[in-house]
């Protein structure tokens, strides 16, 4: 009998343990390399980028290089995320395969100031513009390398099921189709998944064999007679708690992670004191955008009339339903509820989901007839939502942003023609934004 051996059992189970833990994370490093390698492989990627990526101008890195897809990957969140999304429509089209719809040397400059690429009379721009509704894109100041990293990772991520980055947060309706690039990257994470299950279970039955081993030890010890002093030690044995308890280390370590914790929620909530982004209100009649602005693709400004009008947005009143529900659905008792609102002369109480303080001036008709902009562009894809949830941040920064950002839509607008002159004559070259009119002035947007 080795007594050796035995008093080291819990320092066994502890070097397990941590044997343990480096295991899974050395795994799960693995997996992301495998993901990173996959996303480099994926069919269509290496075919479809390199020989358009080959023509880039400034050698541009090669469709596998798997640095670039990364750094693609981040510039795409930050900059083209809230309208673009790689397998399907947002704002403006799926990016997906665009490296076969356009060479590199056109995508360069529709990146860096598409209005430009339109007004020169480009047929593919022009139709394009025309087909998203006479819908700027902003311009961005990027590099020529950016720009083809941001197009090597969407090429990397064709056909791939939408992930949860993808700006569309409906999530649930991300209808994309999988091909084998998806089904390549489920199976690496479904195989190191399995991988990990089975260390996990092999790492248990070890565990529990050896605390069976130590006991029967134990009892092989006990049944003896000649026992010695340590020995008997070894038999009475037992983790104290209370040591550890007691320890000041242990207790400053405790206290640190927990003031750490407290600090972190305490600066996150202070921080999001007024800000109601994903603000999801149960509403009084279960009505559902996606029902009728989606699938039955009732326009928005049939309900919302005074959108391209006025400064708000109205809400319809019940009249506005019953010039349909009058007919459809008339047994439903959701639409029971319109009646109800109707014979009692109330209006029915809809909850409000966005609300910009008092101290702000938004006007609804600026943005959308003047400026030509989308509702999805500031609401998301509503088309997509059973029940309205307030999509973008509405805080100033979010607005200013984009005013930094959006060049004015001037076109067969006489109003700008003579500002439009005069930004050119003085900043040649320089897009004509909203902030170069004064668009970021304070008392544009506060009273
Ligand atoms: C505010 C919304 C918005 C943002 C942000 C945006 N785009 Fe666009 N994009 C559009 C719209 C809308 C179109 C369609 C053309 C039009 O109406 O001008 C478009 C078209 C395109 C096209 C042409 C697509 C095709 O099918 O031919 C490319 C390429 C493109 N965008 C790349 C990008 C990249 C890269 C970024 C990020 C650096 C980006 N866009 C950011 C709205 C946006
Ligand atoms: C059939 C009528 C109807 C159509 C069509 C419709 N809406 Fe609505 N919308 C409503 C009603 C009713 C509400 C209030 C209840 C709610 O929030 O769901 C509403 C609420 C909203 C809100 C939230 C308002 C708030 O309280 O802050 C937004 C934003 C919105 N709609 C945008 C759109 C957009 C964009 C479209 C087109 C894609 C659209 N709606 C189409 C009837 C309609
Ligand atoms: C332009 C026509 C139109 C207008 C206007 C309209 N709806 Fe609808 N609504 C429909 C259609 C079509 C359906 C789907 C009926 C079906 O599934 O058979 C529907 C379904 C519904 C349903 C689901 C009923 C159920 O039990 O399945 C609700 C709730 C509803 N509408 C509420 C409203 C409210 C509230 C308004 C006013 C803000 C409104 N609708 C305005 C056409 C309209
Ligand atoms: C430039 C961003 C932007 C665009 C584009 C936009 N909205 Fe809004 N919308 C807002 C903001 C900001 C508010 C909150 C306004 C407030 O509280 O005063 C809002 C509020 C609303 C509301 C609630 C009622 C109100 O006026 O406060 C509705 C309904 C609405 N929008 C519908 C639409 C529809 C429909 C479209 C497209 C035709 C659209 N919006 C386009 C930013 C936008
Ligand atoms: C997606 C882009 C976008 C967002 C977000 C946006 N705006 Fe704008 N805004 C524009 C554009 C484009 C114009 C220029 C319209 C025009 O041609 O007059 C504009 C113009 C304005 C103007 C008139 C400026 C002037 O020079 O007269 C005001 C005021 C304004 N916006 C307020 C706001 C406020 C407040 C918010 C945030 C709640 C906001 N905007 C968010 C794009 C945006
Ligand atoms: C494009 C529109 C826009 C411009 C330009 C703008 N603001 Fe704002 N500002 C807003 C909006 C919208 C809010 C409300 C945001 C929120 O509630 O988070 C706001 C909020 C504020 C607040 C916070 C008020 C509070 O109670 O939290 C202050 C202070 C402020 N603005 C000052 C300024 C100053 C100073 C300038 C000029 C340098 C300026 N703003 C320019 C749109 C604008």
């Amino acid at each position: 009998m080795n007594s050796n051996r035995l008093r080291s059992l819990p320092q066994l189970l502890l070097a397990l343990l941590l044997t343990f833990a480096g295991a899974q994370q050395a795994l799960a490093q693995a997996g992301s390399t495998a993901d990173v390698k996959t996303q480099g492989v994926a069919p269509g990627a290496t075919a479809g980028a390199t020989p358009a990526l080959a023509v880039a101008p400034g050698a541009a890195p090669a469709g596998g290089d798997a640095a670039a897809i990364a750094a693609g990957d981040a510039l795409f969140k930050g900059n083209c995320a809230q309208c673009h999304a790689v397998n399907e429509q947002v704002v403006g089209p799926a990016l997906g395969g665009i490296t076969k719809r356009r060479p590199i040397s056109w995508i360069l400059p529709w990146v860096k100031n598409s209005s430009k690429v339109v007004a020169s009379g480009d047929a593919y721009a022009v139709e394009l513009y025309n087909k998203f509704n006479k819908q700027q894109m902003p311009s961005f100041a990027l590099s020529d390398k950016e720009i083809t990293s941001i197009v090597a990772y969407v090429t990397s991520q064709e056909g791939r099921p939408a992930g949860p980055t993808v700006a569309n947060a409906a999530g649930a309706d991300g209808k994309a189709d999988a091909t084998g690039g998806a089904e390549a990257g489920a199976s690496t994470g479904k195989y190191v998944d399995i991988l990990l299950i089975v260390l996990v279970v092999v790492l248990i039955v070890l565990v529990v064999t050896l605390v069976i081993i130590g006991n029967l030890m134990k009892d092989v010890l006990r049944g003896r007679k000649d026992l010695d002093g340590r020995d008997v030690e070894i038999l009475e044995q037992r983790f104290d708690w209370s040591k550890l308890y007691r320890s000041p280390v242990m207790r400053g370590i405790v206290g640190t992670v927990f003031a750490l914790v407290l600090l972190y929620e305490g600066v996150q909530s202070v921080m999001a004191v007024g800000l109601t982004q994903g603000y999801q209100p149960t509403q009084p009649i279960a009505f559902s955008h996606k029902l009728h602005a989606g699938e039955h693709q009732i326009n928005c400004a049939y309900c919302h009339t005074s959108v391209y009008k006025a400064k708000s947005a109205n809400i319809p009143s019940a009249n506005i339903c019953m010039n349909c529900h009058s007919q459809i659905k008339t047994e439903s008792p959701e639409i029971k509820k319109i009646y109800r609102a109707i014979e009692r002369k109330q209006p029915i109480q809809w909850v409000r989901v966005h609300n910009l303080p008092d101290l702000a001036y938004f006007n609804h008709s600026q943005h959308t007839q003047v400026a030509g902009l989308q509702c999805q562009t500031c609401h998301g894809p509503i088309q997509n939502m059973e029940v309205v949830y307030q999509y973008s941040a509405l805080t100033m920064g979010w607005c200013i942003n984009c005013h930094r950002e959006m060049p004015i839509n001037s076109k067969d607008n006489k109003y700008y023609d003579n500002l439009v002159k005069l930004h050119d004559t003085k900043n040649a070259g320089a897009p004509f934004t909203v902030s170069s009119n004064g668009g970021t002035e304070c008392s544009k947007c506060h009273y």
